[in-house]
């Protein structure tokens, strides 16, 4: 066996005696994924230009007269500096969100001003810290944000790595798979203004979160859900709920889309 594999055996050997639960998580995890490889077809999407997704968001919250771009462009080149910090850090960069879907965020969080925003996937924190610097110039809202990280070594303190310092109190993580986090959490908080799905991208997964959330949703929330082109699982709950808008990017520099969908005020 080689040194990688040995080392990981006994990562997984230490995580089962320490926490079966997450060691169990993790497996089902893996079942999901193969899951999806075996029985899941992707769908057919037609898209919309990432402007025509930023113009509508201006128009249905009214939100013209503000540079919100000029702001989101700030906040990319913080965080394109932060991220040369964690090179070399131990999760992998190719969990890291495309700027598309952050700069989004971004704006769907400046013009709709929500008291709430639940996310998850966090991994560095690229859409957490561009959420938690709309929040801040909102001067109101927190973030709820659920991951469970990437097995490794020390992988938990890089979590949300990304987010400034003077944004964080407005940053609250939960660590720990969704199908066991978010039905508590969401529970608890009642309403959801705005949520992101950013974390497993399996067909179970999105499926699970969406209808977990949805009836947790204000009037006016905006829901963004990132990979949604591997399973129908963005399509349908779109089909199923009543929606204002609903519209599919492809991002920049992942090939992949992203699901954007507006409720009704
Ligand atoms: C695509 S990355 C998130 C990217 C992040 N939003 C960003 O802006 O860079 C997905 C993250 O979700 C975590 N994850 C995977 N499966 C999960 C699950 N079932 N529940 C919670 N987190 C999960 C991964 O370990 C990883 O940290």
């Amino acid at each position: 066996m080689s040194t990688s594999k040995s080392s990981k055996m006994r990562e997984w050997i230490a995580l089962t005696l320490r926490n079966p639960v997450e060691a169990f998580d993790r497996v089902a995890t893996v079942v999901d994924v193969r899951a999806d490889k075996w029985f899941v077809k992707p769908p057919a999407y037609s898209t919309v230009s990432y402007d025509d997704v930023w113009d509508r968001l201006l128009v249905h919250f009214k939100g013209n007269g503000t540079d919100y771009a000029g702001e989101a462009l700030e906040v990319e080149q913080a965080v394109r500096k932060r991220m040369e910090s964690v090179k070399g850090a131990p999760i992998n960069q190719i969990h890291s969100a495309d700027f598309a879907l952050a700069r989004i965020c971004y704006l769907a969080a400046r013009v709709s001003r929500p008291d709430v925003v639940v996310e998850t996937g966090v991994a560095y924190g690229v859409t957490s810290a561009f959420v938690l610097s709309a929040l801040e110039r909102n001067e109101k809202g927190m973030l709820h944000s659920i991951d469970l990280p990437p097995l490794g070594r020390d992988v938990d303190n890089f979590v949300g790595a990304l987010i400034p310092d003077d944004v964080r109190h407005r940053w609250r993580l939960y660590r720990g798979v969704t199908k066991r986090v978010m039905p508590k959490l969401v529970a608890r908080l009642d309403t959801v203004d705005m949520f992101i799905h950013d974390s497993l991208h399996t067909y179970r997964n999105i499926r699970f979160e969406l209808d977990e959330v949805s009836p947790h949703l204000s009037a006016g929330a905006v829901v963004l859900a990132d990979d949604i082109d591997e399973n129908p699982a963005f399509l349908e709950w779109s089909r199923k709920t009543q929606l204002s808008y609903s519209g599919v990017v492809q991002e920049e520099r992942k090939d992949s889309l992203l699901g954007v969908a507006l409720l009704p005020e």
